[in-house]
Parts: C-alpha cells; structure tokens; sequence
C-alpha cells in the first residue's frame, strides 16, 4: 500500500498555472509588489471578506513583521501549544513569550487564565486559533482592552474560517495566515498579514521591503520578506480550486466523527455548528488507561501499516531548552500534547485510505488487548 501522509499539498492543474508563467516570462516582473502579487491580494481580500492582506513569502515573516509594526516592548502572553514560529515571532522581536494554559476543550488559549499573568510589562497577546478553531475572542478582546493591550492572533491553521458566517481574520489588532505547502491553502511558502486600515498595510508592506519609503529613502528597519510573481501566481490559480479541496476535507473529518465519536479512550476535537473549518488537521486524544495502548504506540502501529499521522504539537514550545525558562503552570497543555495525534486528512484522501486509518486505529487497541 502506499504511504497515507497526513496531508498532501493543494495543487492546481498544471496547465492552468502555465499560462501565468508565460504572461510572468513576458512581463519580465519577477517580484516586488507585481502584477499577480498585488491581484492576489485583492482576490484574497474578496474571498477572506477582509479589508486589507499584505503578502509575505512565510507564515514566520508574516508573523514578526505583524508584530515589529506594533513597536511593542515587554511581555507577550501567548500559548505553548503552538507551532515553534509563534514563539519564535516573539523572542524575533526583542519581546519576553509568557506562556499560558490552555482550553481542555478547544485547544486554544484559555482566557480565563490570561489575566493572572498580565504585569506592568505585558504589552500584547499572540493567541493562536489551533487547527483552525476560533479563539473565543470576545474574552480576549475585552481583556486587551481593559489592560490596554494588542491582540495579533496567529491564524495560520485558519484560512477561511468563520464563525457565525463572519471570517475569524477580522478578530484583533491583526492576524496573520500561513500559506505552507501543507496549509489549506497555499503558495507553496508563503503567508500573510491581515489587517484593517490602508495605513497598517502601507507600514506592513514598507517592512517587507527593507523599509523603503522612496528610492532613496529608508524609513524602517525593514526585512526582505516578499511573496515572488511565481508563488502568487500558483496562489491565483489554486484559489478556484480551494472550496472543493474544504468540502473534500470535511467529508474526511465527518467520517472519522462517525467513527470515533463513541470509542472509549479516544476523545475528538467537539466542532460547534457556528463555525465552518477548512478541516486541514483531525487530532485526537489518546487516552491511554481507556484505550488500551499509548498515542506513541498507535503512532508506531499506523506507521507500521504505512501511514503517517504526526504529533501536532508535541513537545510542548516550553519544553524546547530556548524556552524552558519561560513556562508557566501549563497542566492542560503538557497533558494534551502528551495524548494528540492529528490523523490524515486531505482531498485526495480515499475512502479505502481512510478505512485503513480507522480500521488500524480500532484494531490496534484490539490486538493489545487480548
Ligand atoms: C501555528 C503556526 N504559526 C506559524 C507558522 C509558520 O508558518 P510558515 O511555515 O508559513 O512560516 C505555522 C506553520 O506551520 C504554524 O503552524
């Protein structure tokens, strides 16, 4: 059997990407700020339903620029159960990560918990919306403002998500999104920073560009952190294809509901009807004392049928040595990143692939209990 990976890249026909080359070969305008590059952001725009993006050539430059257009200074609250670029985008940026639990229930930041580790200091919050779930930002949001703090929500799992039919970018001060090969949506490398006025994007895109403000004159400590004509080309021609791919992933993610949703020890992401995912990650909780064996040995047992779920996100950010010495009290986190194993989830996932997954999911717990 071939491999099952976990995901697997949006491609768009390769004759549809062809012509943009030959009209990008023409036009000789390989990057800064090109033809498709600027058309990219206003079909992004349109179709996200937000004011302004400012491409970047990575989720990670996305992140940093976001946050060095802030001009912060002090402690930023953030979660461990994140990619390592989150945290990263802080310490990038001269600023102290502090770490705080998180929801057993969405994964996500738990406001509840923020306030306590609010000090003189605190200057922003980075949440992340994990796997595309909204963080509850109406929590979030009246915290900030009570503390007068920024909010940036790392949205890089959450390109196209809504809730109450309202896309989840607009939440905050600005979001940013990652379009990674392995993203809902991508341009290969690549990423975004959404925003909500001409003036942050004008900043965002001076930033991206060494900080030039005219030929000869150099405003901001900028970074070369452009999106290429190739990449936004890819870009235009993959985004007629990306509601299909969704639709494909969530008939992927409603099986594996159906299958999981009552075996014991095994405890799926609750997806509430208000809110529409882009159904890139299926995680689930290992319960080892009531499934029978541990999420590592069901790792072990699917890779010995050739499939290959990962451990989104373990270890844990804080238990990297670069950032040990900033974790806090984070329980939910260390116990949920010690059980989740996210599962092969993409459009050309078949359904007899997805058989095999379920079934050796279900049968591994079998064999080790006889
Ligand atoms: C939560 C999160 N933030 C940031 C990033 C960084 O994005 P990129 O890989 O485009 O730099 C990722 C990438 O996977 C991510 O998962």
């Amino acid at each position: 059997m071939d491999k099952i990976t976990v995901t697997s890249p949006l491609l768009p026909p390769l004759e549809e990407v062809t012509p943009y080359l030959e009209d990008i070969w023409q036009r000789k305008w390989l990057t800064n700020s090109g033809y498709y590059h600027q058309q990219l952001e206003k079909e992004l725009c349109k179709y996200l339903g937000v004011p302004y993006i400012s491409l970047f050539s990575n989720g990670t430059l996305a992140l940093i620029i976001a946050l060095q257009s802030l001009e912060l200074k002090g402690e930023v609250i953030t979660t461990p159960y994140t990619f390592a670029a989150t945290a990263h985008a802080i310490k990038w940026n001269n600023l102290t990560p502090v770490f705080v639990d998180i929801d057993p229930n969405t994964f996500n930041l738990d406001p509840a918990k923020i306030e306590a580790a609010i000090t003189e200091k605190t200057c922003a919050i980075l949440p992340v919306h994990v796997y595309g779930m909204p963080c509850n930002d109406k929590l979030i949001s009246q915290i900030a403002a009570k503390h007068n703090l920024k909010v940036v929500y790392d949205a890089a799992h959450a390109f196209a998500n809504k809730e109450n039919g309202q896309s989840i970018l607009s939440y905050g001060d600005l979001s940013i999104l990652s379009f990674h090969a392995t993203k809902a949506y991508s341009t290969i490398e690549g990423g975004a920073v959404v925003c909500k006025t001409l003036e942050e994007k004008t900043k965002l895109d001076k930033l991206k560009n060494f900080g030039f403000e005219s030929e000869t004159e150099i405003s901001l400590c900028g970074m070369n952190a452009k999106l290429n004509e190739v990449q936004a080309a890819f870009g235009l021609a993959s985004l007629p294809k990306v509601d299909e791919s969704i639709r494909a992933r969530a008939r992927v993610a409603k099986l594996y509901d159906k299958a999981f949703s009552k075996v014991a020890g095994i405890k799926i992401l609750h997806r509430e009807n208000n809110v529409e995912l882009n159904h890139s990650y299926y995680p689930i909780l290992v319960d080892q004392e009531k499934f029978g064996i541990t999420r590592d040995k069901l790792l072990a047992k699917l890779q010995e049928k050739n499939i290959f779920a990962r451990r989104y996100f373990y270890p844990l950010i804080t238990e990297f040595d670069l950032y040990k010495r900033y974790c806090g009290l984070t329980p939910v986190a260390s116990d949920i990143s010690k059980k989740v194993l996210c599962l092969p989830i993409h459009a050309e996932l078949t359904l007899a692939e997805q058989e095999v997954v379920i079934s050796t999911v279900l049968l591994s717990r079998r064999a080790e209990k006889k």
